[in-house]
């Protein structure tokens, strides 16, 4: 009862920062519906501008060029204009992008728009976990961070739907201009949420940082925190040459390897090419693949919830060791399945049953953990510019990966490209173990204090 009760009090304190992280994921949606939604719109828009290879894969690409254009530029004006200013951009962006896209009258334009789309992509990746993980108290930021990577599996599913009710009429435009709805509900929601009191400081504005602290932590006792903040932005200037600097240096490694590595385990070839990849293993019909495809979306959006539940108990460290170990495993199995005969049946299912096992693995460790670890171990004044170069790294690797699936499919065949993504995995376990720290229910202030203490946050034990 006495527990209950507690517990009761400390969701009802923290019900503001629930309301203001969930605005914010909006940017996880937009995310996820306008990297989903291409994959069903371009048999209409290839049918429509008849759409050579080389034309059909620069469509599906401008999204990703613009996104790492987005990421490289983002971080600065995030730093200067504050998380909220650079979230209503991306909201902006985000509409014009929509809106032209469904209007394109020539392919030109509608590459353009493509590329614009993904400027805002490359904001919103980066800006909603650095906001959120700077306004949640430190014993709820993994979950709160976490609501982003859950809203971007939801933009995906979303994106499929979407795709599938409007594909009986070619509606491509649909698909597209659909996305302006969140981006309308995330411009408005944004003004009523405040800046985050980190960056406010580091502006100067230290009695309004104050007042966002109390309504945020639902307490006039914010002395402590303050007075936290405002020691760890003493401590550096900020310079791009900071970002790089023997301070900055390891955790940059570990954002930048993260990146890399939640990319090169090919999470982006089962979202972009699911239905191929079903067909594939023996499932003839297109609705049967699609179908799969959905199946495969529902258990990233469900093994994201469990993630949110357990990341701030069990801790980042246990669920990226554990789910790497489970990607390397289900890659493998997908694997062994390619090597059997085609016209065995048992292949199809191998094939879901691994598919299924690897989102829902990635889902719990480095989709999530990859965003919140760049949102919390990067020194404050230098946090904008060192997430966005991880952002960025990502967005490249996602393009790199995309641009040579297919290529690696037909040049080593479907059972080596699915081991090689599960050697990445096995790598990345290696990587995690002896690198990546544990940050769970430190704040951001000892977080960094560690770094600069150790040069590396003291990695904790595996047990909660
Ligand atoms: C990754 C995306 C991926 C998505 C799938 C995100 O964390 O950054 O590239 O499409 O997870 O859920």
């Amino acid at each position: 009862m006495f527990q209950l009760s507690n517990r009761a009090q400390l969701y009802k304190r923290n019900s503001f920062v629930y309301i203001v992280a969930s605005i914010s994921a909006l940017c996880g949606l937009l995310f996820g519906y306008d990297t989903g939604v291409i994959s069903g719109a371009i048999l209409f828009i290839q049918k429509e501008f008849a759409l050579s290879a080389t034309a059909q894969e620069i469509t599906v690409s401008a999204v990703l060029i613009g996104a790492i254009a987005g990421a490289a530029s983002g971080g600065f004006l995030a730093d200067l204009f504050g998380r909220r200013v650079t979230t209503l951009l991306t909201a902006i962006v985000f509409a014009v992008g929509a809106i032209a896209t469904a209007l394109a009258p020539m392919l030109s334009w509608l590459i353009v728009g493509r590329i614009v789309v993904g400027f805002g992509i490359g904001f919103a990746s980066f800006v909603a976990p650095l906001y959120i993980s700077e306004i949640a108290p430190p014993n709820l930021r993994g979950g709160l961070v976490s609501l982003n990577q859950l809203a971007i599996t939801v933009g995906i599913v979303l994106a499929y739907l979407v795709d599938y009710a409007f594909a009986g009429i070619e509606g491509w435009r649909w698909m597209l201009g659909l996305a302006v709805i969140p981006a309308i509900i995330l411009g408005i929601g944004i003004w009523f949420v405040p800046d985050s009191p980190r960056w406010l400081m580091s502006r100067g504005s230290v009695k309004q940082a104050a007042i966002v602290l109390r309504k945020i932590r639902g307490t006039s006792n914010v002395d402590y925190e303050l007075q936290e903040i405002q020691q760890g932005l003493n401590q550096q200037k900020a310079s791009w040459s900071e970002v790089f600097s023997a301070t900055v240096r390891p955790a940059l490694y570990v954002g930048v390897g993260l990146a890399i590595f939640q990319q090169f385990s090919g999470i982006n070839t089962v979202i972009y090419y699911a239905p191929q990849i079903f067909q594939l293993s023996g499932f003839q019909s297109a609705s049967a693949a699609i179908l799969a495809t959905f199946s495969v979306g529902i258990i990233n959006v469900l093994l994201t919830l469990v993630a949110i539940r357990y990341i701030d108990k069990l801790g980042r460290r246990p669920l990226l060791i554990g789910g790497l170990a489970g990607m390397a495993l289900s890659l493998s199995m997908l694997g062994l399945a390619f090597r059997l005969p085609h016209s065995s049946s048992a292949l199809g299912w191998i094939a879901v049953a691994s598919l299924m096992l690897y989102v829902g693995t990635f889902a719990i460790s480095l989709g999530p953990i990859f965003w919140l670890l760049i949102s919390e171990i990067y020194p404050q004044k230098v946090r904008g510019r060192a997430a966005s170069v991880a952002t960025m790294v990502n967005w490249g690797a996602n393009l790199l990966v995309s641009l040579t699936f297919l290529t690696l499919l037909n040049l080593l065949g479907p059972s080596n490209t699915f081991w090689l993504y599960g050697l990445i995995c096995l790598v990345a376990l290696g990587f995690t173990y002896f690198l990546v720290p544990e940050t769970k229910g430190r704040t951001l202030e000892e977080i960094e204090s560690q770094w600069r203490n150790n040069n590396v946050v003291q990695r904790s034990k595996l047990s909660p």
